[in-house]
């Protein structure tokens, strides 16, 4: 049917007919089910792909005339697919990359089939609505006040930066119209387990680095609260203005969590914002167990939580909520004359939403649709069931690395991430058994990536090099964790 030929696509039939569109979908489909159907039989990391190798494969002219909607499928299944890291593999432990749900894979064609860009109410209703209900969702699933606002971002990164700029709105209300140029320094307070995401933000919105302190850790790597007491309160005295203390709740190297309710008596004694990168952790709540780890995070006056981590959403999904939702539009809301406008009171009244007005962004995908759907689809109690046993998976990888004499804890497991070291005897005579231990690590996970069955990726923890898995796929089971463990056995004595 000429499928194969140029016929398919030219400057008259960029629309193609129903038979054909029908065709495509039915081999996009075909490969998504093959793909799901062999993902955990293959190796996790492409074997041949070097960034030579696939630059080689990818040194294609611009395609002038038209080679067919088959041959470029082709080509992707071939040349992109086969070159792709495995992200949805059980044994995939690398960085916070989920496996996402099917339902929300389909979902990301539907929105973009629908192609709204959720920026203004009238040129996207529905898409707006379902967005503040997803939103709504969310608060209700952290235990956020459902009056907070919030907004979609495209992951941990801008979700931060969009709370971070809410409060320097908050701690300085003229900003927008001054910048900081010449003015009195804002200060942050992170640990050094935060995210540097969230150094990038400061720097993206013109704090210095060196007006980003860096408060002390306890032996569960949380931010000190007499410490960050004792950092605000110097600071406002050398006459600086301490704008936002930045918490996590699940840091990304071992998932630990701050003790909000001391870090809330500092700051709302001294009325610092406090703004929690729960990134990773934000919803750990959904698990029982967990519960006990975010208590105080229904009163913080930010919060980042990112569905495309613990949720099993594909990227990009992030969201911002911000307590007050007028410190959102203090901070973004901007008029136009060729837009809608916001109007005050909006949050009380049925008027519509602009959702531009509440982040850095006016075109804006549909993302809340693959969550929405998902949602819908497998309900929040599954989704927290795997999520529960993606911790009970950490804690068990935690005891067995702990009880094994090559092996060697290097912090608590708080959530689903556990670091760990291999831990052979050094080499007699070895100068430097600190930094040949570390090197060793570093090459383990770089030589277990490699090898394709077991995928962690490497890390610094209290100053050494461990390696790092993280659970956030519901594929992952407990016969995993024997293979995980035989795999940095094996790996770790061949070096
Ligand atoms: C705690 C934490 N904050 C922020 C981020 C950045 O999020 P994103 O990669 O979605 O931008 C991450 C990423 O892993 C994280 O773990």
């Amino acid at each position: 049917m000429g499928w194969i030929t140029g016929e398919v696509v030219s400057e008259h039939n960029l629309e193609l007919d129903p038979e054909r569109l029908q065709l495509l979908g039915e081999r996009v489909t075909d490969f998504i089910t093959r793909y799901y159907q062999q993902l955990a039989g293959g190796e996790i990391f492409p074997p041949e792909a070097t960034p030579a190798s696939l630059r080689q494969l990818m040194d294609e002219p611009l395609p002038r005339q038209p080679q067919g909607v088959e041959q470029a499928l082709d080509d992707f299944a071939a040349k992109v697919a086969a070159n792709s890291t495995r992200v949805g593999h059980p044994r995939f432990l690398g960085w916070i990359r989920t496996s996402p749900l099917a339902v929300a894979v389909y979902a990301e064609a539907l929105a973009a089939a629908l192609n709204q860009s959720v920026a203004v109410w009238e040129g996207a209703p529905a898409a707006t609505e379902v967005e503040l209900r997803v939103l709504d969702w969310l608060k209700e699933m952290v235990g956020y006040p459902l009056s907070a606002g919030g907004i979609l971002a495209s992951g941990g990164s801008v979700a931060n930066f969009i709370c971070l700029l809410a409060a320097r709105s908050v701690a300085d209300p003229q900003i927008r119209e001054l910048g900081l140029a010449g003015r009195t320094p804002l200060t942050l307070y992170i640990t050094p387990e935060t995210h540097y995401c969230v150094i990038k933000a400061a720097e993206m919105m013109g704090i210095g680095r060196r007006y980003v302190r860096v408060v002390e850790t306890d032996d569960q790597l949380r931010m000190d609260p007499l410490s960050l007491a004792a950092q605000i309160d110097a600071d406002c005295r050398g006459g600086l203005r301490p704008m936002a203390v930045a918490a996590t709740i699940g840091t990304v190297n071992s998932g630990a969590c701050d003790d909000l309710p001391g870090l809330l008596e500092v700051c709302q004694a001294r009325g610092v914002w406090l703004h929690v990168d729960g990134a990773y952790g934000g919803l750990a709540g959904l698990d029982p167990e967990k519960r006990h780890l975010v208590r105080g995070l229904d009163q913080v006056d930010s919060l980042v939580v990112d569905p495309h981590k613990s949720l099993y959403i594909p990227f990009e999904a992030g969201c911002a909520l911000v307590k007050d939702p007028a410190h959102l539009l203090a901070a973004f809301a901007v008029r136009a004359d060729y837009l809608p406008n916001t109007e005050r009171g909006v949050e009380e009244s049925s008027l519509p939403v602009h959702l531009r007005d509440y982040g850095p962004q006016l075109s804006r995908s549909f993302r809340a649709l693959k969550l929405y759907l998902s949602l819908k689809a497998y309900g929040v109690d599954a989704i927290a069931a795997a999520n529960a046993r993606q911790h009970r998976l950490a804690s068990l990888l935690a005891e067995r690395a702990a009880a094994d004499p090559e092996l060697e804890l290097t912090a608590p497991v708080s959530l689903g991430i556990v670091t760990f070291r291999h831990v052979p005897p050094v080499p007699v005579g070895e100068p430097n058994p600190d930094a040949w231990l570390d090197e060793h690590n570093r090459r383990l996970a770089s030589h277990l990536q490699r090898q394709g069955q077991t995928f962690v990726s490497a890390t610094r923890v209290r100053d050494r090099t461990a390696l790092r898995a993280c659970f956030v796929s519901y594929r992952t089971q407990e016969s995993d964790i024997d293979l995980i463990l035989q795999d940095v056995l094996a790996a770790g004595r061949s070096l």
